[in-house]
Protein backbone atom coordinates (compact mmCIF):
# COMPACT_ATOMS: atom_id res chain seq x y z
CA UNK A 1 0.00 0.00 0.00
CA UNK A 2 1.36 3.40 -1.00
CA UNK A 3 0.68 5.70 2.03
CA UNK A 4 0.38 4.06 5.73
CA UNK A 5 -3.26 4.68 6.92
CA UNK A 6 -3.96 5.66 10.65
CA UNK A 7 -7.53 3.65 9.35
CA UNK A 8 -5.92 0.94 7.96
CA UNK A 9 -7.67 -1.92 9.56
CA UNK A 10 -4.50 -4.90 8.95
CA UNK A 11 -1.51 -4.74 11.43
CA UNK A 12 0.99 -1.90 10.50
CA UNK A 13 4.38 -4.10 9.86
CA UNK A 14 6.54 -1.70 12.16
CA UNK A 15 8.41 -2.24 15.23
CA UNK A 16 5.98 -5.01 16.95
CA UNK A 17 4.62 -2.54 19.75
CA UNK A 18 1.72 -2.34 17.39
CA UNK A 19 1.44 -6.02 17.61
CA UNK A 20 2.09 -6.91 21.34
CA UNK A 21 -0.32 -3.98 22.65
CA UNK A 22 -2.91 -5.50 20.05
CA UNK A 23 -2.17 -9.24 21.51
CA UNK A 24 -2.44 -7.61 25.40
CA UNK A 25 -5.59 -6.02 24.19
CA UNK A 26 -7.13 -9.40 22.68
CA UNK A 27 -10.33 -10.82 24.95
CA UNK A 28 -9.94 -14.37 25.41
CA UNK A 29 -13.08 -15.98 26.52
CA UNK A 30 -16.84 -14.93 25.34
CA UNK A 31 -17.30 -13.13 28.06
CA UNK A 32 -14.86 -10.67 27.28
CA UNK A 33 -15.41 -10.69 23.14
CA UNK A 34 -17.88 -7.36 23.21
CA UNK A 35 -20.48 -7.54 20.37
CA UNK A 36 -21.60 -10.23 18.01
CA UNK A 37 -24.05 -11.56 19.89
CA UNK A 38 -25.63 -13.89 17.40
CA UNK A 39 -22.22 -15.41 16.30
CA UNK A 40 -21.47 -15.65 19.99
CA UNK A 41 -24.26 -17.41 21.05
CA UNK A 42 -24.01 -19.66 18.21
CA UNK A 43 -20.64 -21.02 18.58
CA UNK A 44 -21.79 -21.17 22.64
CA UNK A 45 -24.14 -23.50 21.73
CA UNK A 46 -21.87 -25.62 19.49
CA UNK A 47 -18.83 -25.84 21.93
CA UNK A 48 -21.63 -26.57 24.59
CA UNK A 49 -23.21 -29.57 22.37
CA UNK A 50 -19.12 -31.27 21.77
CA UNK A 51 -18.58 -30.92 25.61
CA UNK A 52 -22.14 -32.37 26.45
CA UNK A 53 -21.69 -35.21 23.78
CA UNK A 54 -18.29 -35.81 25.37
CA UNK A 55 -17.50 -38.57 22.66
CA UNK A 56 -14.55 -37.80 21.34
CA UNK A 57 -16.21 -36.09 18.42
CA UNK A 58 -14.95 -32.44 17.75
CA UNK A 59 -16.42 -28.89 16.82
CA UNK A 60 -17.03 -28.74 12.92
CA UNK A 61 -15.22 -26.64 11.17
CA UNK A 62 -16.02 -23.33 11.32
CA UNK A 63 -15.75 -20.26 8.52
CA UNK A 64 -15.38 -16.82 9.94
CA UNK A 65 -15.39 -13.87 7.37
CA UNK A 66 -16.32 -10.12 7.21
CA UNK A 67 -13.70 -7.06 7.07
CA UNK A 68 -10.56 -7.13 8.35
CA UNK A 69 -10.58 -5.79 12.54
CA UNK A 70 -13.84 -7.11 13.56
CA UNK A 71 -12.10 -10.01 15.36
CA UNK A 72 -11.86 -13.18 13.33
CA UNK A 73 -8.45 -13.75 14.81
CA UNK A 74 -9.44 -13.09 18.35
CA UNK A 75 -12.79 -14.99 18.11
CA UNK A 76 -10.40 -18.34 17.10
CA UNK A 77 -8.38 -17.41 19.96
CA UNK A 78 -11.63 -17.27 21.96
CA UNK A 79 -13.31 -20.73 20.60
CA UNK A 80 -10.23 -22.45 21.29
CA UNK A 81 -9.94 -21.32 24.92
CA UNK A 82 -13.46 -21.78 25.48
CA UNK A 83 -12.98 -25.41 24.25
CA UNK A 84 -9.60 -26.11 26.26
CA UNK A 85 -8.07 -26.52 23.01
CA UNK A 86 -4.60 -25.89 21.61
CA UNK A 87 -4.23 -23.75 18.86
CA UNK A 88 -2.34 -23.54 15.94
CA UNK A 89 -1.84 -20.44 13.64
CA UNK A 90 -0.90 -20.29 10.29
CA UNK A 91 -2.28 -18.38 7.02
CA UNK A 92 -3.04 -19.45 3.17
CA UNK A 93 -0.05 -17.49 1.77
CA UNK A 94 2.48 -19.24 4.70
CA UNK A 95 1.45 -22.39 3.43
CA UNK A 96 3.55 -22.94 0.56
CA UNK A 97 3.90 -26.43 -0.44
CA UNK A 98 1.35 -29.41 0.20
CA UNK A 99 3.67 -31.07 1.89
CA UNK A 100 3.83 -27.53 4.68
CA UNK A 101 0.28 -28.59 4.92
CA UNK A 102 0.73 -31.84 5.70
CA UNK A 103 3.85 -31.65 8.54
CA UNK A 104 0.85 -29.46 9.70
CA UNK A 105 -1.18 -32.04 9.82
CA UNK A 106 0.39 -34.40 11.42
CA UNK A 107 1.72 -32.35 14.26
CA UNK A 108 -1.99 -31.92 15.62
CA UNK A 109 -3.33 -33.73 18.18
CA UNK A 110 -6.92 -34.78 18.89
CA UNK A 111 -9.18 -32.12 19.33
CA UNK A 112 -6.83 -29.02 18.49
CA UNK A 113 -7.97 -26.18 16.15
CA UNK A 114 -6.01 -24.91 13.59
CA UNK A 115 -6.45 -21.20 12.52
CA UNK A 116 -5.82 -20.69 9.06
CA UNK A 117 -6.08 -16.81 8.03
CA UNK A 118 -6.77 -15.27 4.98
CA UNK A 119 -7.77 -19.05 3.63
CA UNK A 120 -8.69 -17.66 -0.05
CA UNK A 121 -5.16 -17.28 -0.69
CA UNK A 122 -4.58 -20.62 -0.47
CA UNK A 123 -2.97 -22.27 -2.85
CA UNK A 124 -4.43 -25.41 -5.16
CA UNK A 125 -2.62 -27.98 -4.80
CA UNK A 126 -2.70 -27.18 -0.70
CA UNK A 127 -6.53 -26.52 -0.37
CA UNK A 128 -6.90 -30.03 -2.43
CA UNK A 129 -5.16 -31.62 0.22
CA UNK A 130 -7.09 -29.97 3.01
CA UNK A 131 -10.47 -31.44 1.49
CA UNK A 132 -10.09 -34.50 2.56
CA UNK A 133 -7.75 -33.69 6.08
CA UNK A 134 -10.83 -31.75 6.88
CA UNK A 135 -13.76 -34.32 6.26
CA UNK A 136 -12.37 -37.86 6.87
CA UNK A 137 -9.24 -36.80 8.88
CA UNK A 138 -7.46 -38.48 6.14
CA UNK A 139 -4.45 -37.33 4.50
CA UNK A 140 -3.49 -38.68 0.54
CA UNK A 141 0.38 -37.97 -0.02
CA UNK A 142 2.41 -39.65 -2.87
CA UNK A 143 5.59 -41.28 -2.14
CA UNK A 144 7.91 -41.75 -4.65
CA UNK A 145 8.58 -39.85 -8.21
CA UNK A 146 7.26 -41.76 -12.15
CA UNK A 147 5.69 -45.26 -12.26
CA UNK A 148 7.10 -46.58 -8.74
CA UNK A 149 4.88 -43.72 -7.35
CA UNK A 150 2.26 -45.04 -4.87
CA UNK A 151 -0.57 -43.00 -2.94
CA UNK A 152 -0.68 -43.55 1.05
CA UNK A 153 -3.82 -42.59 3.03
CA UNK A 154 -2.49 -41.82 6.89
CA UNK A 155 -4.64 -41.23 9.49
CA UNK A 156 -5.19 -38.08 11.10
CA UNK A 157 -6.37 -36.78 14.59
CA UNK A 158 -9.66 -35.22 14.33
CA UNK A 159 -9.15 -31.58 14.98
CA UNK A 160 -10.70 -28.26 14.21
CA UNK A 161 -10.06 -26.01 11.12
CA UNK A 162 -11.38 -22.44 11.91
CA UNK A 163 -11.18 -20.61 8.53
CA UNK A 164 -10.97 -16.42 8.31
CA UNK A 165 -11.18 -14.77 5.36
CA UNK A 166 -12.12 -11.02 3.90
CA UNK A 167 -14.35 -12.55 1.01
CA UNK A 168 -16.30 -15.52 0.84
CA UNK A 169 -16.69 -15.05 -2.82
CA UNK A 170 -12.84 -16.31 -3.89
CA UNK A 171 -13.18 -19.22 -1.69
CA UNK A 172 -13.77 -22.35 -3.80
CA UNK A 173 -16.89 -24.26 -3.67
CA UNK A 174 -16.02 -27.43 -2.30
CA UNK A 175 -13.69 -25.64 0.18
CA UNK A 176 -17.00 -23.78 1.53
CA UNK A 177 -18.73 -26.76 1.60
CA UNK A 178 -15.85 -27.87 3.91
CA UNK A 179 -17.45 -25.94 6.58
CA UNK A 180 -20.38 -26.85 9.20
CA UNK A 181 -20.38 -23.46 10.67
CA UNK A 182 -20.43 -19.90 8.33
CA UNK A 183 -20.55 -16.92 9.86
CA UNK A 184 -20.40 -13.61 8.82
CA UNK A 185 -19.02 -10.90 11.21
CA UNK A 186 -20.51 -7.44 10.98
CA UNK A 187 -19.90 -3.89 11.95
CA UNK A 188 -20.09 -3.31 15.53
CA UNK A 189 -22.88 -1.16 17.37
CA UNK A 190 -21.43 2.13 18.55
CA UNK A 191 -22.52 1.40 22.38
CA UNK A 192 -20.33 -1.81 21.99
CA UNK A 193 -17.14 0.35 20.41
CA UNK A 194 -17.96 2.60 23.15
CA UNK A 195 -17.27 -0.40 25.46
CA UNK A 196 -13.97 -1.55 23.84
CA UNK A 197 -12.88 1.56 23.99
CA UNK A 198 -13.56 1.57 28.15
CA UNK A 199 -11.74 -2.06 28.22
CA UNK A 200 -8.65 -1.16 26.38
CA UNK A 201 -8.53 2.13 28.60
CA UNK A 202 -8.87 -0.15 31.59
CA UNK A 203 -5.70 -2.42 30.10
CA UNK A 204 -3.94 0.55 29.40
CA UNK A 205 -3.98 2.25 32.55
CA UNK A 206 -5.72 5.83 30.77
CA UNK A 207 -8.08 7.92 32.09
CA UNK A 208 -10.65 8.64 29.39
CA UNK A 209 -13.98 11.08 29.74
CA UNK A 210 -17.29 9.08 28.43
CA UNK A 211 -17.72 12.01 25.87
CA UNK A 212 -14.61 11.66 24.55
CA UNK A 213 -15.33 8.29 24.47
CA UNK A 214 -18.17 8.76 22.83
CA UNK A 215 -16.63 10.78 19.92
CA UNK A 216 -13.78 8.19 19.51
CA UNK A 217 -16.58 5.64 18.68
CA UNK A 218 -18.19 7.77 16.33
CA UNK A 219 -14.62 7.84 14.41
CA UNK A 220 -13.70 4.60 14.62
CA UNK A 221 -15.64 2.30 11.80
CA UNK A 222 -17.29 0.75 14.04
CA UNK A 223 -14.18 -1.86 13.73
CA UNK A 224 -12.41 -2.54 16.86
CA UNK A 225 -8.97 -2.55 15.66
CA UNK A 226 -9.46 1.26 14.25
CA UNK A 227 -11.06 2.12 17.82
CA UNK A 228 -8.08 1.09 19.60
CA UNK A 229 -5.50 2.29 17.38
CA UNK A 230 -7.26 5.60 17.10
CA UNK A 231 -7.07 5.64 21.49
CA UNK A 232 -3.41 4.99 21.28
CA UNK A 233 -3.11 8.17 19.32
CA UNK A 234 -5.34 10.20 21.49
CA UNK A 235 -3.09 8.91 24.37
CA UNK A 236 -0.02 10.15 23.08
CA UNK A 237 -1.49 13.08 22.09
CA UNK A 238 -2.92 14.01 25.53
CA UNK A 239 0.39 12.80 27.12
CA UNK A 240 2.31 15.16 25.21
CA UNK A 241 0.01 18.01 25.09
CA UNK A 242 -1.87 17.52 28.67
CA UNK A 243 -2.03 15.42 31.49
CA UNK A 244 -2.97 12.65 30.30
CA UNK A 245 -6.50 12.39 30.52
CA UNK A 246 -8.06 11.84 27.25
CA UNK A 247 -11.13 14.88 27.33
CA UNK A 248 -13.05 15.99 24.67
CA UNK A 249 -10.60 19.11 23.31
CA UNK A 250 -7.89 16.50 23.45
CA UNK A 251 -9.73 13.85 21.69
CA UNK A 252 -11.00 16.76 18.50
CA UNK A 253 -7.47 18.18 18.48
CA UNK A 254 -5.91 14.61 17.78
CA UNK A 255 -8.03 13.68 15.22
CA UNK A 256 -7.90 17.05 13.20
CA UNK A 257 -4.33 16.12 13.56
CA UNK A 258 -4.68 12.63 12.02
CA UNK A 259 -7.56 14.06 9.24
CA UNK A 260 -10.48 11.69 10.36
CA UNK A 261 -13.49 13.67 9.43
CA UNK A 262 -16.82 12.75 11.33
CA UNK A 263 -17.34 9.89 9.54
CA UNK A 264 -14.33 8.16 11.01
CA UNK A 265 -12.88 8.81 6.61
CA UNK A 266 -8.81 9.92 6.29
CA UNK A 267 -7.99 11.60 3.04
CA UNK A 268 -7.17 8.39 1.42
CA UNK A 269 -11.25 7.45 1.90
CA UNK A 270 -12.28 11.15 0.44
CA UNK A 271 -9.49 11.09 -2.03
CA UNK A 272 -11.12 8.25 -2.95
CA UNK A 273 -14.42 9.23 -3.53
CA UNK A 274 -12.92 12.40 -4.97
CA UNK A 275 -11.08 11.42 -7.61
CA UNK A 276 -14.68 8.81 -8.64
CA UNK A 277 -16.85 11.85 -8.65
CA UNK A 278 -14.48 14.39 -10.20
CA UNK A 279 -13.65 12.09 -13.31
CA UNK A 280 -17.13 9.83 -13.51
CA UNK A 281 -19.69 11.78 -11.22
CA UNK A 282 -22.86 9.60 -10.66
CA UNK A 283 -22.40 6.88 -13.17
CA UNK A 284 -20.74 3.37 -12.63
CA UNK A 285 -16.57 3.36 -12.16
CA UNK A 286 -15.44 -0.45 -12.52
CA UNK A 287 -12.98 -1.44 -9.38
CA UNK A 288 -9.71 -1.73 -12.04
CA UNK A 289 -10.72 2.08 -13.34
CA UNK A 290 -11.07 3.05 -9.24
CA UNK A 291 -7.45 1.18 -8.63
CA UNK A 292 -6.16 3.14 -11.26
CA UNK A 293 -7.37 6.55 -10.66
CA UNK A 294 -5.91 5.98 -6.91
CA UNK A 295 -2.93 3.49 -7.43
CA UNK A 296 -3.55 1.13 -5.21
CA UNK A 297 -4.41 -2.85 -6.05
CA UNK A 298 -8.27 -3.58 -6.75
CA UNK A 299 -8.05 -6.14 -3.40
CA UNK A 300 -6.88 -2.78 -1.15
CA UNK A 301 -9.75 -0.92 -2.58
CA UNK A 302 -12.74 -4.11 -1.99
CA UNK A 303 -10.95 -4.96 1.03
CA UNK A 304 -9.71 -1.87 3.05
CA UNK A 305 -11.50 1.09 1.55
CA UNK A 306 -14.59 0.13 -0.03
CA UNK A 307 -16.46 -1.73 2.90
CA UNK A 308 -17.26 0.93 5.59
CA UNK A 309 -18.18 3.80 2.72
CA UNK A 310 -20.65 0.67 1.58
CA UNK A 311 -21.64 0.30 4.76
CA UNK A 312 -22.16 4.06 5.04
CA UNK A 313 -24.10 4.37 1.78
CA UNK A 314 -21.20 6.83 0.45
CA UNK A 315 -20.46 4.33 -1.99
CA UNK A 316 -22.99 2.21 -3.88
CA UNK A 317 -22.15 -1.03 -6.02
CA UNK A 318 -24.34 -1.68 -8.81
CA UNK A 319 -23.37 -4.61 -11.77
CA UNK A 320 -21.89 -2.15 -13.85
CA UNK A 321 -19.11 -0.21 -10.66
CA UNK A 322 -19.25 1.55 -7.97
CA UNK A 323 -21.31 4.76 -7.73
CA UNK A 324 -20.72 7.82 -5.00
CA UNK A 325 -23.80 8.42 -3.81
CA UNK A 326 -25.76 11.47 -3.14
CA UNK A 327 -24.53 11.43 0.16
CA UNK A 328 -21.45 10.60 -0.60
CA UNK A 329 -21.30 13.13 -2.98
CA UNK A 330 -23.02 15.57 -0.14
CA UNK A 331 -20.03 14.47 1.92
CA UNK A 332 -17.62 15.69 -0.07
CA UNK A 333 -18.66 18.50 0.07
CA UNK A 334 -18.74 19.20 3.54
CA UNK A 335 -22.57 19.14 3.94
CA UNK A 336 -22.48 17.42 7.41
CA UNK A 337 -25.34 14.80 7.20
CA UNK A 338 -26.60 13.60 10.71
CA UNK A 339 -25.49 9.99 10.77
N1 LIG B 1 -15.34 -8.42 20.15
C1 LIG B 1 -14.26 -7.75 20.55
N2 LIG B 1 -14.18 -7.25 21.81
C2 LIG B 1 -13.10 -6.55 22.19
N3 LIG B 1 -12.01 -6.32 21.42
C3 LIG B 1 -12.02 -6.82 20.18
C4 LIG B 1 -13.12 -7.56 19.69
N4 LIG B 1 -12.87 -7.94 18.41
C5 LIG B 1 -11.66 -7.44 18.12
N5 LIG B 1 -11.14 -6.76 19.17
C6 LIG B 1 -9.86 -6.03 19.18
O1 LIG B 1 -9.53 -5.69 17.85
C7 LIG B 1 -8.29 -6.24 17.49
C8 LIG B 1 -8.39 -6.77 16.08
O2 LIG B 1 -9.17 -7.94 16.02
P1 LIG B 1 -8.77 -9.19 15.11
O3 LIG B 1 -9.36 -10.40 15.71
O4 LIG B 1 -7.30 -9.22 14.89
O5 LIG B 1 -9.51 -8.82 13.74
P2 LIG B 1 -9.52 -9.62 12.35
O6 LIG B 1 -8.84 -10.93 12.56
O7 LIG B 1 -10.98 -9.76 11.99
O8 LIG B 1 -8.81 -8.74 11.36
C9 LIG B 1 -7.98 -7.30 18.54
O9 LIG B 1 -6.63 -7.33 18.88
C10 LIG B 1 -8.77 -6.87 19.75
O10 LIG B 1 -7.98 -6.05 20.58
MG1 LIG C 1 -7.03 -11.46 11.68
Amino acid sequence: MAIERLVEPTLANGDGEEERIEISLRPTTFNEYIGQTHLKNNMKLAIDAVRKRNDGSTLDHVLLYGPPGLGKTTMAGVIAHELGASLRVTSGPAIERAGDLASILTNLKDGDVLFIDEIHRLRRAVEEVLYSAMEDYKLDIVIGKGPAARSVRLDLPHFTVIGATTRTGSLAGPLRDRFGIIHRLEYYKEPEIEQILERTAGILNTKIQPQATKLLATRSRLTPRIANRLFKRVRDFADVNGDGIIDVPIAESALKLMEIDYLGLDPADRNMLKLMWDNYGDKPVGLTTIAALTGDEATTIEDFYEPYLLQLGLLARTPKGRVVTEKGRRHLQGVHDSV
